[in-house]
């Protein structure tokens, strides 16, 4: 028996197979690796909340199958696979929807048009997973990744950070890597959700700063 017993139930291990698959070209920083320790995250906090695991198991697993990012923006891609997984796998209508939900709404660039009219406490424990996974050392890590995917400088010291973006600016914002730090990882730890998350994430956070404290002492000479 896993850690947690709703890892056991054959819809979910139906799932992992099918993410892993769908996951196995992608970028460090949203492969199944992320998204298990997404889902490591979401049991973890899930187990402090009254919250259907089942649920947070699926919401977890299917959140970036289909990230819009790598499919020209178009924010129905993942939704729909989704969907179309779990009414093949004979999942119940409620908990269909309720999944389907989840991924329209969990992604950070919807919260900044105050558009996501959803809320659901399976949504904030896998919102706060995934913000977790996008800080700390995972965080930097990830955040470089995509800047080298990008072909991104690390740091230009002539272009500043870009604050209050609304959700067009953030997704055209080529921002320089160390710039993403101050557009969004630094200010996930005051919009975390749950209390276990918030805990979480200031240990993150802290280490961050004096990620950056060093990088900059090591970039303009100590
Ligand atoms: P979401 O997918 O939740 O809308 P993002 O688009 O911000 O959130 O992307 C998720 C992760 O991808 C970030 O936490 C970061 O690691 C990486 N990322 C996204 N945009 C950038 C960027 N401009 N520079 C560096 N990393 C980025
Ligand atoms: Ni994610």
């Amino acid at each position: 028996m896993t850690k947690y017993p709703i890892l056991d139930s054959s819809l979910i291990k139906s799932t992992i197979g099918f993410v892993k698959k769908k996951l196995a070209d992608a970028e460090a920083g949203h492969d199944w690796f992320h998204t298990h320790r997404v889902l490591n995250n979401a049991l973890n906090i899930a187990h402090n909340e009254e919250a259907n695991l089942e649920i947070v198991a699926l919401g977890a697993l299917l959140h970036d199958i289909a990230d819009s990012k790598f499919h020209d923006g178009d924010e129905t891609v993942g939704p729909a696979i989704a969907q179309e997984f779990l009414e093949k796998h004979n999942a119940g209508q409620g908990l269909i929807d309720h999944v389907v939900q989840i991924i329209n709404n969990i992604s950070y660039k919807n919260s900044l048009d105050g558009n996501s009219v959803f809320e659901s406490k399976e949504l904030f424990i896998i919102r706060d997973a995934d913000r977790l996974d996008a800080i700390g050392a995972i965080g930097i890590a990830r955040c470089f990744n995509y800047g080298g995917y990008k072909n991104r400088p690390f740091y230009d010291p002539d272009i500043p950070p870009k604050l209050n973006m609304t959700k067009e600016e953030y997704k055209s914002a080529a921002s320089p890597t160390i710039n993403h730090f101050y557009e969004k990882l630094l200010l996930l730890k005051d919009k975390m959700h749950t209390d276990t998350g918030r805990k979480m994430a200031e240990k993150r956070h802290a280490y961050m700063l004096e990620f950056l404290e060093q990088f900059f002492q090591e970039w303009y000479g100590e």
